[in-house]
């Protein structure tokens, strides 16, 4: 295990850190000018064996969601002051353990929110226009001289007059009922606590059940807790108007994806796009992916190149203010930085 900053040898003084991933941007320069910086050196994830024995010694841990962080882990790396991870959700994260333990977690609200927001209507638009479909279409060739222009080639579904709903008003929530009242939608909104939603005029609050059986298209920004994994059941999912769009940027286990297969399946639910799965990556095999009315993308919401600029600015930011034990500009858990660490 090395990676472009193992230094040898090493510089007692400084905190010793390992970083699961290499991160666009010059953070993590910044981060090896200011402690011993081990970076995962290969281009796939480590898995859980080679994520303890990795980081072992290290008393910051910069992850991601894709690493699993549990309490193996937190016993594992004993030395362990911090963990910051690059991103908004922290269900990768067993987050009691974290604090039962005085650690505090990192992670990246804020900063992508508007990239996340634009995913977020770049699949409502792909799977309501069937861009994905026609995009298909031309390349195979099927798109001949008989359909020149057809009139019933890829008909889809208007944004404008209908209804979205919105599940969870938090910063992405918002930004996308903000984005749907900008194309003349009406916006439903379920969430635990209400909030001004700028840009929307007249939200239509509700409970789940309402806003479900309002939202002609539907899109998902809640996080996953164990309140909101298979929140969308077939039973929840059944209470859409028949024809509905949905839309998820959020987790993947908060929908029954195989519930959602049989309403695509059956066509109660028209369309769908998204950008998170139970299981990631999503296996060739999953039936979603023979669905020509399903937009699939790899989990890149907040995949713009200023966005994880930022981002990987943010988790450093966090995890230095950790080590130092100084609160955490963004911190998912509730501890006491100026506690003493009383694991050695
Ligand atoms: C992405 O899904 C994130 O949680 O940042």
């Amino acid at each position: 295990m090395g990676g472009p900053h193992a230094r040898t040898p090493r510089n007692p003084a400084r905190p010793r850190v390992f970083a699961t991933r290499w991160l666009p941007g010059p953070a993590l320069e910044r981060l090896a000018e200011r402690s011993e910086l081990r970076v995962w050196p290969e281009p796939r994830p480590p898995g859980p064996a080679e994520l303890a024995d990795a980081a072992r010694e290290a008393e910051g841990l910069l992850c991601l969601l894709c690493d699993r962080v549990d309490a193996a882990l937190f016993e594992a790396c004993p030395r362990l002051r911090v963990v910051s991870s690059v991103s908004v959700g922290v269900d990768h994260i067993d987050l009691e353990e974290a604090t039962r333990r005085g650690i505090p977690v990192g992670h990246t609200p804020g900063v992508l929110t508007e990239t996340t927001a634009e995913l977020a209507f770049a699949l409502l638009l792909a799977a309501s226009r069937r861009v994905a479909e026609g995009d298909r279409l031309v390349r195979a060739g099927r798109w001949t001289p008989d359909r020149a222009w057809d009139p019933e080639l890829l008909l889809g579904r208007d944004l404008l007059g209908a209804t979205l709903g919105v599940l969870g008003a938090g910063a992405i929530g918002a930004a996308v009922a903000r984005r749907a009242a900008a194309f003349g939608m009406r916006v439903a909104v379920w969430s635990r606590t209400r909030r001004e939603l700028p840009g929307v005029p007249e939200p239509l609050w509700g409970s789940l059940e309402e806003t479900l059986r309002r939202s002609e298209f539907l899109s998902i920004h809640l996080p996953l807790v164990p309140e909101t994994r298979g929140l969308l059941d077939a039973a929840r999912l059944g209470m859409l108007p028949r024809g509905a769009i949905l839309v998820n940027t959020a987790r993947g286990p908060i929908v029954d994806e195989a519930a959602l297969v049989r309403a695509l399946e059956s066509g109660h639910i028209a369309a769908a796009g998204l950008d998170v799965f139970g299981t990631e990556p999503l296996p060739l095999e999953s039936p979603l992916v023979r669905l020509e009315n399903v937009v699939l993308t790899p989990h890149i919401g907040s995949a713009s190149l200023a966005t994880r600029a930022r981002m990987a600015e943010l988790a450093v930011e966090n995890l230095l203010a950790g080590l130092e034990r100084r609160p955490l500009p963004h911190c998912a858990n509730t501890v006491s930085n100026s506690r003493p660490n009383t694991i050695p």
